[in-house]
């Protein structure tokens, strides 16, 4: 193999993707004189909803705001389990804790990294009132299974969506059809960017109705309705709720990312192709599977496992070279119920979940990013093989 020349520039594990379009939107609001929640955000919320093919959406300031208000809209409280996956970011699991319930993890799926239906139904006890499914990466969950589970317990479905913008099971979009709550992500990093921000999408009205509510500290009245011609400066506060509203100049960069999406979105597959491509020939690394359900993927992660018995580097040593080539990476997620809150709070331990656990040891998220050139990705292939071809 010809020998690597390392690239003078550090290759970012990620970057977001904003053009003129964007930014001229965005001073067009600063311009405008409403930088709070107001026309822009409406707009947006009406788009989104359109695009993934909900009833209604509602903006919020993160992903994990919607998560926390999907459980309470659902009634969650004091001594509830919600289940969840332990391969995630801890806002799958905070905002459990957050209402006063308790977080209780099902392993997971250790060939598509999302939680595994049938560990769900081991957990389900008297207590347990709802799931929060994560679509891990880009890749659906087994949606039929879990709604088919939330059906016979009669329990309260939150999908976690927060890598799942333009993910299809089933060729549907993830946010159509949602019985309960689906909330997306648009932070930095994110499929599409608003720097902070996130969208709740349900099909129930009701759920809709309290989410709008509770984003403004339970206001009867937003901004919008009380400052405008014709508002008036009375409101009522229904529920002690929280600040949680997006506000317009998010949904400025929002509505133009949504524009760019499918562009974004078809580099983000090509590159993800040429990266199968690559390496489902080498040894030593192998690839997540995409279930046939997942009939897009959002390729939010492009994730490789290390298998430590194929090569003669263990995966964090496998980052300390990539790094050495010039090139950053993650690694999503660091098992939640090894974090210190969960071991001390809820008894969790190591070897409580052997897949997750094993999982976790193997993954790297490569670079994948629409801004990525065709060098960037090369490099990126080139610099994998000569990490594990490497005599060491
Ligand atoms: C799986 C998952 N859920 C929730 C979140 C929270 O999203 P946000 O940062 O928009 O609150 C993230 C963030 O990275 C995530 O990866």
């Amino acid at each position: 193999m010809e020998e690597l020349k390392i690239r003078d520039t550090f290759l970012n594990y990620c970057l977001p993707d904003i053009t003129m379009t964007e930014c001229n939107e965005v001073l067009e609001t600063l311009k405008s004189g409403w930088l709070a929640k107001g026309p822009r955000t409406m707009e947006f919320e009406k788009q989104f909803a359109e695009y993934v093919g909900a009833k209604y959406a509602v903006g919020m300031n993160s992903c994990t705001a919607a998560l926390h208000i999907a459980l309470v809209t659902a009634g969650i409280g004091s001594g509830d389990e919600v289940i969840t996956t332990p391969m995630t970011f801890a806002a799958s699991a905070n905002t459990i804790i957050h209402t006063g319930g308790i977080p209780v993890f099902a392993d997971i799926d250790l060939q598509t990294g999302c939680i595994d239906v049938d560990e769900i139904r081991k957990k389900i006890t008297s207590r347990t009132k709802a799931i929060v499914p994560v679509h891990y990466g880009g890749q659906a969950c087994d949606l039929d299974s879990i709604y088919k589970i939330a059906d016979e317990y009669g329990l309260f479905v939150s999908e976690d969506a927060a890598h799942a913008i333009y993910t299809k099971y089933k060729n549907r979009m993830i946010g159509s059809q949602a019985k309960g709550a689906v909330s997306f992500s648009f932070y930095a990093t994110k499929n599409l960017s608003t720097g902070e921000g996130g969208m709740l999408v349900t099909d129930d009205e009701k759920i809709a109705e309290k989410a709008r509510v509770l984003v403004t500290h339970g206001m009867s009245r937003n901004a919008w309705n009380r400052y405008t011609k014709g508002g008036t400066w009375k409101y009522d506060i229904e529920e002690a709720g929280y600040k949680y509203n997006m506000f317009d100049l998010q949904a400025a960069l929002g509505l133009k990312q949504l524009e760019r999406l499918s562009q974004m979105q078809d580099r983000r597959e090509q590159i993800a192709k040429i990266y199968n491509e690559a390496f489902s020939k080498l040894e030593g690394i192998e690839l997540l599977k995409t279930m046939p359900y997942t009939t897009t993927h959002a390729w939010h992660l492009y994730i490789i496992k290390i298998d430590p018995n194929k090569t003669s580097i263990d995966r964090d040593q496998f980052i300390i070279e990539l790094n050495k080539r010039n090139i950053g990476t993650s690694v999503h997620f660091i098992p939640v119920h090894l974090m210190k809150i969960y071991r001390e709070k809820f008894g969790y331990q190591e070897g409580g979940f052997p897949n997750t656990e094993e999982f976790f040891k193997g993954i790297i998220s490569l670079p994948l990013y629409s801004k990525m050139a065709d060098e960037d990705v090369q490099y990126v292939i080139k610099s994998v093989y000569d990490v594990v071809k490497k005599p060491r």
